[in-house]
């Protein structure tokens, strides 16, 4: 399968850091952008993603394709996202394995499903017509989760791996949500990083989460946490090389607290490499 090369260690791209990114010009091989921020006929987010697209790869991640909702595809959504990969020309274009809405209410969360065998097949056929309508394959991320469906036949990762294989979509493997879904849920975490099929993960997300009474909370607005890293760490062992970056959406730290965490992604993912080296020499 022709799966893109790895872009190396990115950030999300998020107007906090325009200035830090255009005067520094930073140690990071390219940048996540959410797609929404810029559909938009024109305005300093757009000038900004020119410049900064200028010297950096970017792919464009989406919180509004509501892949798994009953509601029909929101065919003007998927012109102007089609508008905006034409005119950036990224890498590639995301979005979740979730549902933000029906009848016509948009309810802004990443909602979750349950994993049956109607709801596989309703998935497979509209990440195919996204597909057919984008002229590209997309890539699809696992959310966090706070509750289960009792109607759920399979696991999660069973789910995911048999709509990669039906639908011919990449995959986003964000390790902080199956992380924060194996605590909220327990499952066993490793398990489900063994499960993902390799040939169809493209991209890694990382970020940091919150801690409630009894369960965690897909934040992105903290530092990552050390079970994270260690997931990631067993992630890069099985997957090899492949595009990582890191999700930060509030709690902004000064950018070069984000920059030591991607260093930190850096040097776990080459170990991970040589230590894959050593046991293939
Ligand atoms: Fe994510």
């Amino acid at each position: 399968m022709d799966k893109p090369s790895p872009l190396g260690f990115g950030l999300g791209l998020r107007p906090v850091y325009y200035e830090d990114i255009l005067e520094r010009n930073p140690n990071v091989d390219w940048f996540e952008v959410l797609s929404e921020n810029y559909m938009v006929p024109g305005g300093r987010p757009l000038a900004m993603l020119e410049r900064i697209r200028a010297d950096y790869p970017i792919v464009m991640h989406g919180v509004s394709m509501s892949i798994a909702s009953t509601a029909p595809l929101d065919v003007e959504y998927l012109k102007a996202l089609k508008e905006l990969a034409d005119r950036f020309q990224p890498e590639w274009i995301s979005d979740h394995l979730c549902w933000t809405g029906v009848h016509g209410v948009n309810l802004h969360d990443l909602l979750p499903i349950p994993y049956t065998s109607e709801a596989l097949d309703h998935i497979v056929e509209r990440i195919r017509r996204v597909q057919d309508f984008l002229g590209r394959r997309i890539a699809i991320e696992n959310v966090s989760s706070y509750v289960t469906f009792t109607e759920s036949e399979m696991d999660e990762w069973t789910f995911i791996r048999e709509m990669a294989v039906r639908a011919d979509c990449w995959l986003l493997l964000d390790v902080n949500n199956v992380f924060v879904s194996s605590f909220n849920h327990s499952f066993d975490r490793a398990s489900y990083i063994d499960a993902v099929p390799v040939d169809r993960v493209v991209q890694f997300h990382l970020a940091g989460h919150s801690e409630a009474e009894t369960h965690k909370i897909d934040t992105h607005d903290q530092p990552i946490c050390e079970e994270v890293w260690l997931l990631y760490e067993k992630a890069c062992r099985r997957f090899g090389s492949i595009s990582t970056m890191i999700e930060r959406d509030g709690n902004f730290p000064p950018f070069d607290e984000l920059l030591a965490e991607l260093e930190r992604a850096r040097s776990i993912a080459t170990a991970a490499r040589h230590a894959i080296d050593e046991v293939a020499a």
